[in-house]
Order: C-alpha cells, then sequence, then structure tokens
C-alpha cells in the first residue's frame, strides 16, 4: 500500500512541515499547532495525517484492526517493504509468534538475575567518570550499559558490532517520510540488512544468546526461517539508541533543573517516576505511523482505508487535555500512562530492560553526583529520534 494522497481529505490540513531541521530540532509548537487543529491533521506535503493528541494516538494503538502494523510502520514504502515480517511490521498470529519469542529475555522475571549485574556495572562507571569530572555523557555514561551489557545479551558476532551505533540510528532515519535525509541513510540500512543475514547465522553467535533464541525457535518451527534476520533487526535497532537518548535526556533535563535533581537526592525512592518523566517529556522516539485499513470515523473525519497516520508519540506526551503544564518537568508527575514506550499490541518489548538501565544509572548518579554543569549541549537533526549527539558536562560531587 503506498503512500499518496487520499481522493477525499477530510478534516483539518496544513502545510506545515514537520520534518524540516527547525521542527525536528523543537518539535513542540508545531506539536500544539496540529493538536489545536484537532484530532488529526493532513500533512499535505507528505499525503499523511498526523494524530497528536494523546486520546487520539492512545486509541490508534489499541485499534489494530483498523491501525495495522502489518503493511509497515515507517513514512516511506521502501522502508515499509524491508521490514516486513519483523515484530514491529507485523499483525496477528504472527506477530504473536516473533513476539514471543522476542520477548522472552526482556519479561521482569527474565531480566531479575541481571538487576545487580546491571547496578554493579553502572555504580562502578559513574565511579570512573566522577574520578574524571568532566566528561562528554552521550559516549561516556549513557552508551555503557547498552554497548557492552546489552550488545553482550543480544549476542551478534563482535566483527560489525562497532558500526551498530551507527547503523542503529541511521535505522531509525530511515523511518521517515522520503526525502534526502532519509534516502540518504538507505545504503547504511543495507549494511545492517548484510550483517544480519550473513553474520547472525549459527556459528557466528554466541552461544546462549538472545538472536541465537531467535535462530532456534525458527528451527521449532515457530516462526519461518527466512524471518530470522529481520527479527535480529527487532534486537539491534531499538537496543541502543533509544535507550541511550533517554539516558542522555534525562543528564541534559537535570542539568537544566537542579531543583528537581535535589528531590531525586533527597528520596531517591522517586527515580522510577523520573524515568518515567523524562520518557515523557522527551519520548526518544517522537513517531511511528500506522496503515488505515479500512474506512473509519475518527471523532468525527473520515478517514479513508489506504491512507497512513503518523502517531506522535512525543506530542501526545505534551498534551495538555492529559498532563497539566504538560512542558513543565517534574520528577514527582510518574505518569505511568505516558506513550513513550507505544501502547497497545506493539507496546515496546524491551521497556523493563530500558527501564532497569535507566534506574541503574540515575541511583548510581543519586548517590554522589550533586551538580551536573552543562558547558554544550549537541543534538541530531533526526527524523525520529530526539536524543543528543554530545553533552559536555562536569560531574560535581
Ligand atoms: C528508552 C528506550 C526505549 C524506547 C523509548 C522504546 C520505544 C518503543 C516504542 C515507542 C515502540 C512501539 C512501536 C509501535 O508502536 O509500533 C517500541 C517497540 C519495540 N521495542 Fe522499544 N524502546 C526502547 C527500548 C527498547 C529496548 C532496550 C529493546 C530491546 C532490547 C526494544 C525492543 C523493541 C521491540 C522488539 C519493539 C517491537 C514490539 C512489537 O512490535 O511488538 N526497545 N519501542
Amino acid at each position: 500500500m503506498s503512500i499518496t494522497a487520499p481522493a477525499v481529505i477530510d478534516g483539518p490540513q496544513t502545510d506545515y512541515d514537520a520534518y524540516s531541521d527547525e521542527a525536528l530540532l523543537d518539535p513542540w509548537r508545531g506539536y500544539r499547532m496540529m493538536r489545536d487543529a484537532g484530532p488529526i491533521v493532513f500533512l499535505k506535503k507528505y499525503n499523511m495525517y498526523a494524530a497528536t493528541r494523546y486520546a487520539t494516538v492512545a486509541h490508534i494503538l489499541r485499534t489494530p484492526e483498523v491501525f495495522p502494523s502489518g503493511e509497515g510502520v515507517m513514512m516511506n514504502d521502501q522502508m515499509n517493504q524491508v521490514l516486513r515480517g519483523n515484530t514491529l511490521c507485523s499483525d496477528g498470529a504472527v506477530h504473536d509468534a516473533s513476539r514471543r519469542i522476542i520477548v522472552k529475555p526482556l519479561t521482569p522475571k527474565s531480566l531479575k538475575p541481571l538487576q545487580d549485574e546491571i547496578q554493579r556495572e553502572a555504580t562502578s562507571l559513574v565511579e570512573r567518570l566522577i574520578r574524571r569530572g568532566r566528561i562528554e555523557a552521550v559516549g561516556d555514561l549513557a552508551s555503557h550499559l547498552p554497548v557492552t551489557i546489552v550488545s553482550e545479551l543480544v549476542g551478534l558476532p563482535e566483527e560489525g558490532r562497532e558500526q551498530m551505533l551507527t547503523w542503529a540510528s541511521e535505522m531509525f532515519n530511515c523511518f521517515g517520510p522520503s526525502g534526502p535525509r532519509t534516502e540518504k541513510s538507505f545504503p547504511v540500512l543495507a549494511e545492517m540488512m548484510a550483517y544480519a543475514t550473513n553474520q547472525a547465522v549459527r556459528g557466528k553467535l554466541r552461544p546462549g544468546s538472545w538472536a541465537e533464541a531467535i535462530l532456534d525457535a525458527a528451527d521449532r518451527g515457530e516462526v519461518k526461517p527466512d524471518q530470522c534476520p529481520v527479527m535480529m533487526i527487532d534486537y539491534m535497532g531499538p537496543s541502543l539508541d533509544t535507550t541511550i537518548s533517554a539516558i542522555g535526556s534525562a543528564v541534559w533535563l537535570f542539568a537544566e533543573h537542579p531543583e528537581q535533581w535535589d528531590l531525586v537526592r533527597e528520596d531517591p525512592a522517586l527515580i522510577p517516576s523520573a524515568v518515567n518523566e523524562v520518557l515523557r517529556l522527551e519520548s526518544p522516539i517522537q513517531d511511528f505511523s500506522r496503515s488505515v485499513a479500512v474506512d473509519h470515523n475518527l471523532e468525527g473525519i473520515a478517514l479513508p482505508a489506504g491512507s497512513r497516520v503518523i502517531t506522535y508519540y512525543g506530542a501526545a506526551n505534551r498534551d495538555e487535555r492529559q498532563y497539566p503544564d504538560p512542558d513543565v518537568f517534574d520528577v514527582r508527575r510518574n505518569p505511568v500512562d505516558h506513550l513513550g514506550f507505544g501502547a497497545g499490541p506493539h507496546a515496546c518489548a524491551g521497556m523493563n530492560l530500558a527501564k532497569l538501565e535507566m534506574r541503574a544509572v540515575l541511583t548510581a548518579l543519586a548517590s554522589s553526583v550533586r551538580r551536573f554543569e552543562l558547558h554544550d549541549a549537541r543534538r541530531p537533526v533526526h527524523n525520529i529520534l530526539r536524543g543528543f549527539t554530545s553533552l559536555d558536562v562536569t560531574l560535581h560531587t
């Protein structure tokens, strides 16, 4: 189902370019404009609808019979073709079968034995970084757990692993609407797919790893063997950049709001709430999309079958209809219902691991870092991810 303008467009329309450099670096005013225009707004430049209100995004994510993922959740036709059949881009029984395999090592029960190791690793990392004082918090701090412990658990061959950070970020760029920024990343995605096909194979994977469990499941007939490479992408793509962005955003928010850091330090029991608040306010994945399977009346607007709706998690999480003072960072808010991990059948399979990593890093920091002094913060212009390329910070004890 290719992305073309519907014959008849109902509801509000806008010329606003949600993927201009300016909009990607500072999306909040544009999100507010779209939320105020209606439950969904047609983006004329991209021939897709945009859902930005909390209730609308939650409804779409929880109604897969109308808004399936099997036609892809990306904003361009090529990518929707490439990732066909992975967990993210499938529905019904096929989705259930692959999700069951992917989620197995990521349940709270499976992760429990790793909890102490992850905390120990975070604590010793923070001790080392404190001795240094001034750090680059994305590379030195936020990336550490995902590229060490998590990469080891996934168990892909060492050879090529160093590419993984570039691949993961470029892969998410490929999710954007057609255009130079998206297409520039396509060759990198081809490299990643080649790695998933040729390197993520029996004999090259770490024995007992999560990646090997995918092949074991295929041997048992639980998924088709040709699904294995795209299922590897289920781990390769989202296990790194998302969490790195989230930890980077946490450091940035606490540097900008020292009074909120004081609250966390005074009462570390607030850390789980702070984690939710960071994910609400600076959602690492800002948007994916859904196709429309059948004609559907969405809050009074006629959505034609065959059209596509972009679901803006990042905008929904700042909807004043759902959260009072939505732009305020308040670690006591505990927004457990935020949509930063999505919702419905495709809600993030790795959320327990991501939260565990975030909690471990914040716990380690809270016990010894009094203040984050921010010298410089750089963001990438990225189609999907919100985070930082670098954060120059001094850790004061
Ligand atoms: C803070 C970190 C993370 C964020 C913000 C995040 C966000 C998301 C979101 C928004 C979705 C929903 C996609 C949709 O609605 O179509 C999703 C799905 C998914 N995530 Fe995450 N993610 C994070 C970490 C992880 C980690 C660490 C892993 C794996 C180790 C992971 C694996 C997945 C998978 C496999 C799916 C697809 C689930 C499905 O389609 O059933 N994520 N994630």
